[in-house]
C-alpha cells in the first residue's frame, strides 16, 4: 500500500495506538515509520503521533531534538489542501493533483529542494468559499488551477539560495 494513501497511514497509527502504556522506544519506533516514509516529522504528523500515543506533542518534539537521526521539518512552506465534503465537491481533489504534478512530489512529501511540503486537512471551516488551501497558516479561497501556480509563484525562494 503507498505510503502516501491515508489508509496507511490510518493502520499506521491505529496499531500503534493498541499498545498500552507505550514506552519511549515505541514512540521512537512510530518516529521513524514516519520519517522513513516522508524524509521528516512535519507538525502535522507530530499532532497525530501524539494522539496516538496519549501523549503530548511537546514530549514528542523532546523527543525528535533528543535523537539527532530524527528530524523535525525541513521544508520551508507547507502547503494543506482542504479534503472535507465542501471542498472536495468544489474541485479541491483537482487541486491536490496539480499541486502534486506542478510540485512532482504526492502528498505528505516534501519537494526535492526541500522547499514545499504538501498535504491536505479534512476542513478548514471556511466550506462556503471552498475550495480552500492553506499555506503556512494562511487559507486561500475559491481556488482554481491557475490561482494555485501564481500562489506557488509569490512563495519566497529558498532563504540560503
Ligand atoms: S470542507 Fe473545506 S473548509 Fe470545510
Amino acid at each position: 500500500m503507498s505510503k502516501n494513501n491515508e489508509t496507511f497511514w490510518e493502520e499506521m497509527f491505529t496499531y500503534y495506538a493498541q499498545i498500552k502504556n507505550p514506552s519511549q522506544e515505541d514512540i521512537v519506533a512510530l518516529l521513524r515509520e514516519i520519517q522513513e516514509a516522508i524524509g521528516c516529522i512535519p507538525k502535522t504528523f507530530q499532532e497525530r503521533a501524539a494522539t496516538c500515543m496519549k501523549t503530548s506533542p511537546v514530549l514528542i518534539s523532546t523527543i525528535i531534538k533528543k535523537y539527532p537521526s530524527l528530524k523535525e521539518e525541513s521544508f520551508q512552506h507547507e502547503i494543506r489542501v482542504c479534503t472535507g465534503p465542501c471542498c472536495t465537491s468544489k474541485g479541491s481533489l483537482e487541486i491536490q493533483k496539480e499541486l502534486q504534478n506542478l510540485l512532482h512530489i504526492e502528498t505528505n512529501q516534501v519537494t526535492k529542494d526541500q522547499r514545499i511540503y504538501l498535504t491536505t486537512q479534512c476542513c478548514m471551516k471556511h466550506c462556503k468559499k471552498g475550495p480552500n488551501l492553506m499555506i503556512n497558516g494562511k487559507v486561500f479561497h475559491g481556488l482554481t488551477k491557475e490561482r494555485v501556480i501564481e500562489l506557488l509563484q509569490d512563495l519566497p525562494p529558498l532563504s540560503f539560495l
